[in-house]
């Protein structure tokens, strides 16, 4: 199956993604077609074209409806053909426009357990919420904020001594996981979906 990956910055779960796909451990994925970021100077963008994947940026103009620059997403993901996109870090909600004219899957990573903890920085409001465990969640995208249905949960211990960043950190490195396992899952079908319910098998 063919992916495309969507980020906003740093993008070290889309390095995490190319790194499974160059040395042969992402079941399932024949082709990351592309990276694309809405943010000019993501870092991430570097990191994608060391893996040689070819690269797109397309922010969003000032004032542009939302339809607008979803509509130009689109035109610009559509000749890829991909059947999987995966947010990785995209920073935008997704609406309307995008979901219904893109004819794939969609998957995002949330660095919480869904639902608790939806929008930004998610470890720092379980950070200060004072929760014992919080962890990643991989799921479908539709167009609540956060909240389609789960494919993969990791949870993640809050230890003594953790700051908002070590904290934050131990829950990245499991996000790296997480999300090529989900990749893996959806892109080899060993899923079925009913509802909010989704089944591995
Ligand atoms: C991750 O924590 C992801 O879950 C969240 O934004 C962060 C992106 O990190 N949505 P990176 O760009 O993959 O390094």
């Amino acid at each position: 199956m063919k992916i495309g990956i969507f980020i906003s910055g740093t993008g070290t779960n889309m390095a995490a993604i190319c790194r499974n796909f160059a040395e042969n451990r992402l079941e399932g994925v024949d082709e990351i077609s592309f990276v694309l970021s809405d943010k000019r100077n993501a870092p991430g963008l570097e990191k994608a074209a060391a893996f040689g994947i070819k690269t797109i940026v397309l922010p969003k103009k000032k004032d542009e409806p939302k339809e607008d620059y979803e509509s130009r997403l689109l035109q610009e993901v559509r000749p890829f053909g991909t059947s999987l996109i995966v947010l990785a870090g995209f920073m935008k909600v997704l609406g309307h426009t995008f979901l219904s004219g893109y004819d794939g899957r969609i998957i995002n990573i949330h660095p919480s357990l869904l639902p608790s903890f939806k929008g930004v920085d998610a470890q720092g409001q379980a950070f200060d919420y004072g929760v014992k465990v919080s962890g990643c969640t991989v799921h479908f995208v539709d167009e609540t904020l956060d909240g389609g249905p789960i494919i993969l949960q990791q949870p993640v211990p809050r230890l003594e001594g953790d700051t908002k960043e070590t904290f934050k950190a131990r829950i990245l490195e499991q996000e790296h996981i997480l999300l090529s396992k989900a990749v893996s899952i959806v892109c080899m079908g060993k899923y079925s979906i009913s509802g909010r319910f989704v089944t591995l098998f």
